[in-house]
């Protein structure tokens, strides 16, 4: 039985791979860190099949303690400060996680679990002011945010310590992945939670800031498995994972509110406060070497993707008891 050990298990992708490396027969040792507020609700279903850790990305100690206790085989460094928008109201904090962070993990396994394979959660993000369109491996960066700023580092920190100490070490690039478990800050969970507000009369409307955006949305629980795929191969290497395909906030507005027969423009308004001091304008993905290399396809479509996350925040209130207000239930859920 191998051993992985993930950290961020208490967010959107930490619980998607452990579930998806359970299935696999692995055993799951998952790090949180301490909080008075200790959030399991995206992993309570599966957490008595995983073993709990506590550590914490900015305290070195905690790293080697853990990596010498567990002695895994793979590592997935998931956990960060993810939220863009957040890094720039406290750009040392996500530097010092998002970025060090990942030179603290690379450390603790160069010292303490060396024969450990190494997956690090790169982003789209570092793209930021794209160079060409699409985007693949070979791709400069020119990141537009301190979170983008943090990734980079931690992207090329991987490389260094993959070349310096032959360590098998790989980043994946993946474009922005989403579900039911996102965060209720990041766009799409706020459009998908916010239309199921309305139609159960809780809510009168969504404040959104640029809805030209554009980003290549895919399935988180797509996305893991691509994670997994990158430490089973005979060589180290990175790799973009993303859906080939481009949409604007603006579509994924329209998508999810008629989804329940209404109109976006009746409901979303501009909010100034939304918008960036520096803005990515457009993500799109190139996936061919993952599709190429590790077989690797994801299943679900945008149209797929956004209804699902309508319906998930819309039954979870019909659930306790809240009725249909506006619109119309979609045919799942009438
Ligand atoms: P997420 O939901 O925001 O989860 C982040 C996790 O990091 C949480 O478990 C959080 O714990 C943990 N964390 C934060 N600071 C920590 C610290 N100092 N020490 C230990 N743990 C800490 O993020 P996600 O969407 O699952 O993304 C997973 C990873 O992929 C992240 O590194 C993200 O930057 C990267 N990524 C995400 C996407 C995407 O579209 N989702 C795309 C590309 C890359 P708490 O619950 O305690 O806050
Ligand atoms: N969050 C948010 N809230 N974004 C908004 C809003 C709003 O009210 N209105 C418009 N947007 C636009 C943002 O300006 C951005 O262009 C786009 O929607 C997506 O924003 P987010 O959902 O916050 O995601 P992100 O693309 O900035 O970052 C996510 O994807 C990255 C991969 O490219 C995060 O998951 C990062 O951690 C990840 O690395």
């Amino acid at each position: 039985m191998k051993t992985a050990f993930i950290t961020g298990i208490s967010g959107q992708d930490g619980s998607y791979l452990a579930e998806h490396l359970l299935d696999l027969d692995y055993r799951v040792v998952a790090m949180m860190r301490r909080s008075a507020t200790q959030s399991v609700s995206r992993f309570a279903h599966i957490a008595d099949r995983i073993e709990i850790v506590h550590g914490d990305l900015l305290d070195q100690a905690s790293l080697m303690r853990l990596l010498t206790d567990c002695q895994p085989d793979e590592i997935y460094n998931l956990a960060a400060q993810s939220f863009v928008h957040a890094s720039f109201d406290e750009p040392i904090h996500t530097g010092e996680v998002t970025g060090l962070g990942v030179m603290r993990m690379l450390e603790a396994v160069r010292l303490c679990a060396p024969k450990a394979r190494f997956y690090q959660a790169s982003s789209s993000e570092m793209f930021g002011k794209v160079h060409e369109v699409p985007q693949s491996e070979n791709t400069p960066f020119h990141p537009r945010s301190p979170y983008g700023v943090a990734k980079v580092y931690g992207h090329w920190a991987t490389l260094n310590y993959r070349e310096s100490y032959d360590m098998y070490a790989c980043s994946g690039i993946l474009f922005n992945h989403e579900s039911p478990r996102r965060g209720l800050e990041f766009v799409t969970r706020k459009i998908s939670d916010h239309v199921a507000a309305i139609v159960c009369g809780e809510k009168d409307g969504l404040a959104l800031g640029n809805l030209d955006a554009q980003r290549d949305w895919g399935f988180a629980g797509d996305y893991i498995k691509a994670m997994h795929l990158m430490l089973q191969q005979d060589e180290p290497d990175d790799y973009v994972v993303a859906t080939n395909e481009t949409h604007t906030v603006r579509e994924f507005c329209e998508i999810a509110f008629g989804h329940v027969g209404l109109d976006y423009n009746d409901f979303v308004s501009i909010d100034p406060k939304y918008y960036r001091p520096a803005e990515v304008e457009l993500l799109l993905g190139d996936a061919t070497k993952a599709k190429e290399k590790l077989g690797w396809e994801p299943e679900v479509n945008f149209r797929g993707l956004v209804e699902m996350m309508v319906d998930y925040d819309l039954k979870r209130r019909i659930d306790q008891g809240a009725t249909c207000q506006r619109g119309s239930l979609p045919e799942a859920l009438a």
